[in-house]
């Protein structure tokens, strides 16, 4: 089978670069960096130049980077580590201020604090998925303990105006957290230049491997851990670190980073091949992008799309057996599709939201594939509508 893998906002293969580092880290032999013998210093050195390395890209200090077990672990690290760090500084402050197109590890994170006694405010977001800085002034105030926005959004890729909030939020003197899974790697992000306390990665969003990620978290900033039971991470994240993994990660950033213009002109490409080649196949009027249109909003390597007539569920169906894989607009949660919540959110009409398929692209694909896949989606519609 001639596969084609558009789900890369899923998760994106391994860079054969990552992988070599893996293995030499994985197959160095025994050494926990917590062990004070010379295995475990070849160890600690590994995780040590993966640090400064990821630190040298995102412009922030070694020891500002905390690494976790993914961007799920990142979010809900900062989320509970800032908002009872700040209310045990000051009982007052117990809002927290996020987005309704969050992915679910930051919203259910958030639902998890307002039942331990925050004050939650969700913003709403515009037609195309993005919140407003208006509305995030209205909401942030002196009580506010966090805020939380997202700097592309992994379903419909949507840019968000997270630094303009950060400056809301600062002035306000609430921590800035940042989600970052998606647009690490398409996005420039310079911790130097930007009003954030805290900032989620996860490696496997960017050629790194599954299971791995980091948190930024800005020196002073309110901030308590999540995991105890070590002195790991400076006391901020117990557990024997994910050395071949962090290792690997650090290899993929270092790519990513160096070659993310490549990446963006690349992933626009395909992008945009594949809407020429389902207007060319379907007409122009057989579906419709969610989303901003605008390249300048959105990230390049995810495109949104309902079909009118077509449930996603069948498409998507269909698209596997025939070597296609995309993904939802929504979660699978035990087997069934659930509506996304961020299409919900943008007041897309349910139909359009049942209809929704991402793709989302990445290294290896191309153009090729995204003409053939227009056809094949060309051959499902009407074997579907003339059923
Ligand atoms: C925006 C965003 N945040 C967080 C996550 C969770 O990351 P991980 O899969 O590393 O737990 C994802 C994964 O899809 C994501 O897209």
């Amino acid at each position: 089978m001639n596969a084609i893998y558009f789900d890369h906002a899923a998760t994106s293969p391994m860079h054969p670069e990552a992988v070599q580092a893996y293995v030499a880290a994985a197959g160095a032999g025994p050494g926990n960096p917590s062990s004070l013998h010379a295995f475990g210093r070849a160890a600690r050195s590994r995780v040590t130049a993966a640090r400064d390395a990821i630190a040298g890209l995102l412009r922030c200090r070694p020891d500002e980077l905390v690494f976790t077990g993914g961007g799920t672990e990142s979010d809900n690290a900062a989320l509970f580590g800032a908002a009872r760090a700040m209310r045990a500084r000051d009982e007052r402050r117990t809002g927290i201020v996020t987005t309704a197109i969050e992915h679910h590890a930051v919203l259910h994170a958030c639902d998890q604090l307002e039942a331990e006694g925050f004050a939650l405010t969700v913003l709403p977001v515009d037609e195309t998925g993005r919140v407003s800085a208006e509305a995030a002034a209205a909401a942030i105030g002196p009580t506010t303990a966090v805020v939380s926005v997202m700097a592309g959004n992994n379903e419909v890729g949507t840019l968000q105006p997270y630094a303009e909030i950060g400056a809301l939020a600062r002035a306000q003197g609430a921590v800035m957290h940042v989600d970052a899974v998606q647009a690490f790697g398409y996005e420039p992000i310079d911790l130097t230049a930007l009003p954030v306390d805290l900032l989620s990665l996860s490696a496997h969003k960017a050629g790194g491997p599954q299971g791995v990620g980091a948190l930024y978290v800005r020196a002073g900033t309110p901030w308590q851990p999540l995991l105890f039971g070590g002195s790991q991470e400076r006391k901020r994240r117990a557990g024997t670190e994910n050395v071949a993994g962090i290792a690997a990660f650090a290899a993929a950033a270092k790519l990513a980073a160096d070659e993310r213009e490549a990446r963006r002109a690349h992933a626009a490409d395909v992008r945009g091949a594949l809407l020429r080649a389902l207007a060319a196949e379907l007409g122009p009027d057989a579906f419709a992008v969610n989303g901003d249109p605008r390249p300048e909003g959105s990230l390049p390597h995810i495109l949104n799309v309902s079909f009118h007539g077509v449930s996603n569920e069948t498409l998507l169906m269909n698209l596997d057996l025939a070597g296609v894989a995309a993904s939802g607009g929504s979660a699978c949660t035990s087997g069934s599709l659930q509506p996304s919540h961020v299409l919900a959110a943008m007041g897309l009409a349910p139909h359009f939201c049942r209809n929704a398929v991402r793709f989302s692209f990445g290294l290896g694909n191309t153009t090729a594939e995204a003409e053939k896949t227009a056809k094949i989606i060309a051959t499902i519609t009407s074997r579907l509508r003339n059923r």
